[in-house]
C-alpha cells in the first residue's frame, strides 16, 4: 500500500471495476467513440475524482458505471454484479438499490419544497408519505439543512439547493454516489463546503463516491485523481487528501447509522 494514502476508512475493496470499456455514439460518418478502452477502479469509502478536458468522455464514463447507458463493449463490476450482463428493467432495480446520482444542474422539482424534494426516491418506491417525510428530513440534517426544510428551491442559494439535491441522492443509502460537475454552479467557497460534505459521505459507511469535475480548485479533496484523455483513463493518481472531519470510528458509524434509519 502507497506511503501517500492514509485514508483509514478505504479498505482497499474494488466498488467498480470497468475493464476495456468502450462507448460509441451514432454510425458511419457520424461515429464518435466517446470511451475507447478505459480500465479503472474505484474503491469503497474514497472520493474518486475523474478529471480531463471537455469532451474526453467523463460524463459518457460515469453514465455507463451507474448504468444510465450500457457500454458498446467492455465489463462493469459494480459491488460485484456484471451491469453489462443485465437485462434493462434489473438494471433499473440494481441503479436504484446501489446508486445515488447529483448533477451539475440539480434538478429539483420547483413546486415541492425541499423536504418533499428528498422524499421523492421514497414516494416512488412505494414508501409511506409519513415515513418517507420522517426519513427526508434526517437527511436535510445531515447535509446541514434541516432549518430550509420547508422552503421551495427558488427560494435556496446554488449551494443550498446542491445540498437538497446530495440529501435526495442519498435517501435510499446507495453503496455508490456519482456526481457529475456537482459544483461548477457554486463559488470556492461553496464549492469547498459541498466537496467536504461528500468526502465526509464517503468516509462514514464506506461509501464509494465519484466526482467529475473541471474545477482544479477541488482536486485536493479526493483520495484519488484519474485522469481521462480522448476516451481513456491516462492515469491514476493518489494522494492525501485535504484534511476533512475526523474519521468515524466503527462505533460512530454504527450510531450514525442507527440515528438515520
Ligand atoms: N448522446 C450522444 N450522442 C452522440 N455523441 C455523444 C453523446 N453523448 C456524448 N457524445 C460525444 O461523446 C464525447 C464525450 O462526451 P462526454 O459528454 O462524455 O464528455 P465530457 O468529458 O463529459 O465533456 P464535458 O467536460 O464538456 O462535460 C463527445 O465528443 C460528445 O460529443
Ligand atoms: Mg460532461
Amino acid at each position: 500500500m502507497p506511503a501517500t494514502h492514509d485514508n483509514p476508512t478505504s479498505d482497499r475493496t474494488v466498488a467498480v471495476a470497468c475493464r476495456g470499456v468502450t462507448k460509441e455514439f451514432g454510425d458511419g460518418n457520424a461515429l464518435v467513440r466517446a470511451l475507447r478502452g478505459v480500465d479503472l477502479d474505484i474503491y469503497n469509502g474514497e472520493l474518486s475524482l475523474l478529471v480531463g478536458p471537455s469532451g474526453c468522455g467523463k460524463t459518457t464514463l460515469l453514465s455507463v458505471v451507474c448504468g444510465i447507458l450500457y457500454p458498446t463493449a467492455g465489463s462493469i463490476h459494480v459491488f460485484g454484479t456484471e451491469i453489462t450482463k443485465l437485462s434493462s428493467s434489473k438494471l433499473v432495480g440494481f441503479r436504484g438499490d446501489n446508486v445515488g446520482f447529483v448533477f451539475q444542474q440539480f434538478n429539483l422539482l420547483p413546486a415541492l419544497t425541499a423536504v418533499e424534494n428528498v422524499c421523492v426516491p421514497l414516494l416512488l418506491k412505494g414508501v409511506p408519505r409519513r415515513h418517507a417525510l420522517e426519513k427526508a428530513y434526517q437527511m436535510l440534517e445531515k447535509v446541514n439543512l434541516r432549518d430550509r426544510a420547508d422552503a421551495p428551491p427558488s427560494n435556496l442559494s446554488g449551494g443550498q439547493q446542491q445540498r437538497v439535491a446530495i440529501a435526495r441522492a442519498l435517501i435510499r443509502e446507495p453503496r455508490l454516489m456519482v456526481c457529475d460537475e456537482p459544483t461548477s454552479a457554486l463559488d470556492a467557497r461553496t464549492g469547498h463546503t459541498i466537496m467536504e460534505l461528500l468526502r465526509e459521505i464517503s468516509i462514514e459507511q464506506s461509501r464509494a463516491v465519484v466526482v467529475v469535475t473541471h474545477d482544479p480548485r477541488v482536486y485536493e479533496f479526493g483520495d484519488r485523481i484519474a485522469t481521462m484523455e480522448d476516451g481513456r483513463v491516462v492515469g491514476v493518481e493518489e494522494q492525501t487528501p485535504k484534511p476533512g472531519p475526523p474519521p468515524k470510528t466503527p462505533s460512530m458509524v454504527e450510531e450514525s447509522v442507527a440515528e438515520t434509519s
